[in-house]
């Protein structure tokens, strides 16, 4: 082969074309560029051409939208938002500012933040009667439980944001959301230590207001420590948004029905709850417990590694990174910050976490299979640092993630080619067969 010919590759292919094996059918399948990233093909055409589905359990391969939100390297530990790197945003940032950057595509001016600020923090109480609701929660529901059903109450409260179609609505909606669950998250928190709830302060910023109202109590003054809030501040920004995972999913899938935005943020929350995704944070802490020393460590990893087994090491491995989770790097010098100015010298989870961490790397199984350690792993142990409750951590997640969700759920609303979801399958049950009368079943 001439070494100079060009040769054509999947970045400068137009189009694929796909045959039906022992027939003379056969389709060209268009590819959709990218700004960057990989070419997706458009396969809307297929079973109307060749009569076939494509198959993709847990959609591995498939491109569900276009979106020009965030972008994900896996292979290299990217992570962008609008285009800029999550290290920046996460070092010079505000999640407020970060917000308005997700929901408008460009960073604000001052003028335009100071306007947006605003507008969040005038939406930050929750109407006097949703606060009753909290009370038909047991004391000891979890507060992801709580979460789910306090945000879906929402949409019996708020009647004139409900309308998908009127874009003044949806930005209120917007606001709505984005105020009200740090108060609902904080409150979910209050109500399972029998404490009374702590209404929010519109003159912190997001994250203060959200340690403020967690761990103010009305019998004496709470100062916010500032070292902290920037930490909460961080870890808000690293759970923003992360493209089409299984919670953005769950709520562009739900919008896509016209549902409306309280519904859809409130499947997201219940998304996010399991262990395989935002659950993580709090397994994470269980397991390092359940581990409980240094020594066990070997014994933990062969289980992972055991095939029979169901134990997986929590906050190890990501559907799209095969490299280092760049959150988990920032994660793990903010866990650092956190237990120096809480002035603790000696964290035995973190001596555990770091020495797990650093077998796993080590170990050809995880190194194989590219396993490193997502956003869950060290957040767990900033977060306990802090002093909240481990059920609270997915909650956390699910305050910052909500900016996420809406993000991506007014960008579908406004796609022109957005209809509703719904994947086909391959069906491998009974072909049609007569219904047989009770007398005659053997
Ligand atoms: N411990 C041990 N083995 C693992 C792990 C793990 N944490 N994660 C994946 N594997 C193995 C898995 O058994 C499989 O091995 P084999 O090829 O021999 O069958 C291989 O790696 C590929 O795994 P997979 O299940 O096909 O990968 P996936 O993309 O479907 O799953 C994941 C991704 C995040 C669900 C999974 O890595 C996992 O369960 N991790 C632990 C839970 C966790 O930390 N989740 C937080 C994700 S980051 C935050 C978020 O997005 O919410």
């Amino acid at each position: 082969m001439n070494d100079t010919a060009p040769v054509a590759s999947a970045a400068t292919a137009q189009s694929i074309t796909i045959t039906l094996d022992g027939t003379n059918r056969s389709m060209t399948i268009p590819l959709i560029p990218g700004t960057i990233g990989p070419s997706v093909a458009d396969i809307r055409k297929l079973y109307g051409e060749l009569g076939i589905f494509t198959y993709d359990p847990g959609y591995g391969g498939t491109a569900a939208c276009e979106s020009k939100i965030t972008y994900i390297d896996g292979d290299e530990g990217i992570l962008l938002h609008r285009g800029y790197p999550i290290e920046q945003l996460a070092e010079h940032s505000s999640f407020l500012e970060v917000a308005y950057l997700l929901m408008h595509g460009e960073l604000p001016s001052q003028a335009e933040l100071t306007e947006f600020t605003y507008n969040v923090s005038h939406h930050t109480m929750i109407h006097e009667q949703l606060r009753r609701v909290f009370e038909g929660f047991r004391r000891d529901a979890h507060p992801m439980a709580v979460m789910t059903g306090m945000v879906g109450a929402m949409s019996a409260f708020y009647h004139d944001s409900l309308d998908i179609n009127d874009p003044r609505q949806r930005e209120i909606s917007a606001f709505r959301l984005i105020a009200k669950v740090p108060t609902i998250a904080a409150w979910a928190y209050k109500y399972s230590v029998g404490q009374p709830f702590t209404y929010p302060r519109n003159d912190l910023s997001y994250a203060e207001n959200f340690l403020y109202m967690m761990n103010a109590v009305p019998v004496e003054p709470y100062k916010v420590n500032p070292v902290l809030a920037q930490a909460m501040n961080r870890i808000f920004i690293l759970h923003a948004d992360h493209e089409q995972n299984a919670s953005t999913s769950t709520v562009r899938l739900s919008g896509s029905t016209g549902a409306n935005p309280f519904a859809c943020i409130a499947a997201g929350i219940a998304s996010l709850w399991g262990p395989a995704h935002g659950g993580a944070n709090e397994a994470v802490l269980k397991m390092l417990a359940e581990i409980g020393h240094v020594r066990n460590i070997p014994e933990y990893v062969e289980k992972a590694k055991d095939p029979k087994s169901n134990f997986r090491l929590m906050g190890f491995g990501h559907r799209v990174y095969k490299n280092y989770d760049p959150r988990a790097k920032i994660m793990q010098r903010t866990c650092r910050e956190v237990l120096d100015e809480l002035n603790i010298k000696d964290e035995p989870l973190l001596d555990l976490a770091m020495e797990l961490e650093k077998i796993a790397l080590h170990d050809d199984y995880f190194v194989k299979r590219k396993l490193y350690p997502n956003v869950d792993f060290y957040s767990g142990i900033i977060l306990k640092a802090m002093g909240i409750p481990t059920s609270m951590f997915t909650v956390l997640f699910a305050v910052a993630r909500t900016v996420g969700w809406i993000s991506q759920w007014k960008e579908m609303i406004e796609d022109p080619s957005q209809r509703i979801g719904r994947p086909r399958q391959v069906y491998k049950g009974a072909t049609q067969r007569d219904y047989v009368p009770m007398a005659g079943r053997g």
